[in-house]
């Protein structure tokens, strides 16, 4: 290993780059616990920079490991500020005990955030949209090649000064061949597994022009279930429509917040199953006005048109909600409005 620099030298060294994009800038320091023995140990800050990891590392062989992406946010001359880290906490615990690993106990999670935000608060983007994107990581690191879990994990928190993953209007593939998740299976575990079944059909995305997939059900390959990283909303005559959630959809936050955040607004939500045949005819029809899909890497972002296998493309044309629910979720996430819901958590 190279000798590293101290976390003072490591902050002191960094400066923050005009053009950031979505999670390509490293901040120059992480927080880092272990687990053994069944005990978590109290946990540090340290540089970011390379560890070492046992080739044969569960993590590495068998996807053993979770993960989060939330925001930290700052308001000058304030301290930072996170959005619903509790529920990123329980959503983390919830992830590891799908795969049978530990779960990293609220305060640890908490403190691990703490340390970052605040160390890297120099460092987090004040433009709107941007935001210092927080990356808590659980994964194994003892070796094994047979198929049970681990004895020991490391937890780290990591950080990227970013913008929204996407810098527009998206457009996306509608996935009719490979699926991301299994009835039973971990499609509602933010685990390393589900995004590397989605790579091949993002790959695909990519070559056809758009930015991602949309995945159908697994069983039926009939209704819609997410994109891969992000929930998707549908605007239908005028009211909200988003999958209902199942044990092959991510529950997301942010899906969550913008189901609250619609409701406060006046707008009728309905989650339930939604054929894609269906969705498609009502683009058609001008019924479905709007698309957007929703993440916390992607805030609220409209899409401006789903692309079938067919080649044909279908556009529902409006953004107008869509925008207008992302300007109230940013306005309550960079402090710029009142936060009706204890959304925001001062550190
Ligand atoms: C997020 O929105 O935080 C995600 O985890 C989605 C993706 C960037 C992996």
């Amino acid at each position: 290993m190279l000798p590293q620099p101290t976390v003072e030298q490591a902050l002191a060294a960094f400066t923050l780059p005009e053009k950031l994009g979505f999670g390509r800038i490293s901040a120059p320091v992480m927080f880092s616990a272990t687990y053994e023995k069944g005990e978590w140990s109290e946990g540090r800050l340290i540089p970011f920079g390379p560890i070492e990891l046992m080739p044969n590392a569960r993590s590495i062989q068998f996807a053993e490991s979770v993960f989060e992406g939330m925001k930290a946010y700052r308001v000058p001359p304030a301290r930072p500020h996170l959005f619903r880290p509790l529920d990123n906490a329980g959503r983390f615990a919830r992830s590891a005990t799908r795969v049978g690993m530990p779960a990293v106990p609220e305060s640890l999670f908490l403190a691990g955030l703490d340390a970052v935000a605040s160390a890297c608060a120099d460092f987090i983007p004040t433009r709107s949209g941007s935001s210092l994107y927080l990356r808590p990581t659980l994964f194994s690191t003892e070796g094994g090649y047979d198929v049970v879990n681990s004895g020991a994990f490391r937890f780290l928190v990591l950080a990227s000064p970013s913008e929204p993953y996407s810098s527009g209007p998206m457009r996306v593939r509608i996935e009719r061949d490979d699926v991301r998740a299994a009835r039973g299976g971990v499609g509602a575990a933010k685990t390393g597994g589900n995004y590397a079944a989605a790579m091949r059909a993002t790959t695909r995305a990519v070559a056809d022009g758009c930015t991602v997939s949309l995945w159908l059900d697994p069983q039926q390959r009939q209704t819609i279930e997410e994109l891969s990283g992000m929930n998707i909303f549908a605007v239908i005559d005028g009211e909200i429509h988003t999958p209902v959630l199942s044990d092959s959809i991510l529950p997301g936050i942010t899906r969550d917040s913008v189901l609250r955040l619609a409701a406060h607004s006046g707008y009728r939500t309905v989650e339930r199953p939604m054929p894609i045949a269906e969705l498609l005819a009502d683009i058609a029809a001008n019924r479905c006005s709007e698309l957007f899909a929703s993440g916390t890497a992607a805030i609220i972002n409209p899409i401006e048109s789903l692309l079938d296998a067919d080649g044909r493309q279908h556009r529902p044309g409006a953004s107008a909600v869509a925008l207008r629910l992302r300007q109230s979720l940013l306005d309550i996430q960079e402090g710029r409005a009142q936060d009706p819901f204890g959304w925001i958590h001062r550190l």
